[in-house]
């Protein structure tokens, strides 16, 4: 979606970026071939993909790197990021919601299933998020239910919540991916479920990230600061993946356009860049299966 994403943002040389899921760095870099002149802000939840994208930007972007501070965070705390970096507001802002391929493909903390580890924590330094061996071993059957239901999309997410119960009753506790893959496959067998296009385990691996994490809160006052920080004539798009996170953005950025959205001043006007979501090509969900469920939504702060 790189190029709808550059199509939606029009970046100008001398715009300041704000990429508030900075990952690997792979739309900044796109982004920062337009923006010749103009600063760029990365900000990464993830300590340990923060170090793999900056480094990536000095082997790839050596000229650029002086334009660009990385900034370890979330980008639900966007204001502060400005106000401790000087700056009023930006012209060009993009978040790329979820996860990464480097945390699934070499993180080693429970976003691979065949992991030792079950973390799933964006930032494992951060000492207020539970990580989700802690989770399974602490939560409520009801509390883990809800959770596999309500962001997982699981529809066993009642008998899997009472196994992961019944087998800490018993004194083994799930403490690794491999473990869980394998306590959900055998529920999905129990249930005669046996082929699937995905893991059985996959809704209840992204039902427990997303409120460990607490993914939709930080979405939620994410939007709230990108659409306050934004300059006259500013663009801001959003790529989701999922459809509680997509449900988040449509309604934020209705409000916005009509002028009901509680948070922000009086007198701030915003316009759709295109209407309804933009949806990736056929090519692309052939070649990345994950971009089949990416929707894309952008608007401009009216100048
Ligand atoms: C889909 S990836 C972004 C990929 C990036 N656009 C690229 O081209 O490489 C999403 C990233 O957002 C990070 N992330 C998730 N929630 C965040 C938050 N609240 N604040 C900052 N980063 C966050 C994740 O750790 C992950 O690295």
């Amino acid at each position: 979606m790189v190029g709808e994403v550059l199509a939606a943002l029009s970046p100008r040389d001398t715009d300041t970026v704000i990429d508030g899921t900075y990952g690997a760095g792979g739309h900044s870099l796109a982004l920062l071939s337009h923006v010749t002149k103009g600063r760029l802000v990365g900000i990464e939840r993830d300590p340990w993909v923060l170090r793999r994208g900056r480094a990536r930007l000095e082997r790839e972007a050596p000229d650029a790197a002086s334009r660009v501070d990385l900034v370890h965070g979330s980008f639900a705390d966007l204001e502060d990021t400005l106000r401790d970096l000087g700056l009023d507001g930006f012209d060009v802002g993009l978040l790329d919601l979820g996860i990464n391929s480097l945390q699934v493909d070499e993180g080693g903390r429970g976003f691979h299933r065949d992991d030792e580890t079950l973390d799933l924590r964006f930032d494992p330094t951060d000492e207020m998020t539970t990580d989700a061996a802690t989770a399974l071993s602490t939560w409520s059957e009801r509390a883990l239910a809800d959770a596999l239901h309500e962001l997982g999309g699981e529809r066993l997410s009642r008998p899997i919540a009472r196994a992961i119960v019944r087998r800490r009753e018993q004194g083994r506790q799930v403490t690794t991916a491999q473990e869980l893959a394998a306590l959900v496959a055998g529920v999905y067998r129990r249930h005669g479920i046996r082929r699937q296009r995905i893991h059985p385990v996959t809704r209840t691996a992204q039902g427990l990230r997303m409120v460990i994490n607490d993914e939709l809160g930080h979405l939620e006052r994410g939007l709230t600061a990108f659409l306050r920080s934004m300059r006259p004539g500013a663009r801001f798009a959003v790529l989701t993946f999922h459809s509680g996170e997509a449900r988040v953005v449509k309604r934020a950025f209705r409000a916005a356009v009509k002028g009901e959205h509680a948070d922000l001043p009086e007198g701030m006007l915003f316009d759709w860049i295109h209407r309804g979501a933009v949806k990736p090509s056929r090519e692309e969900i052939q070649a990345n299966t994950r971009a089949r469920s990416c929707q894309l939504r952008a608007l401009r702060r009216v100048a």
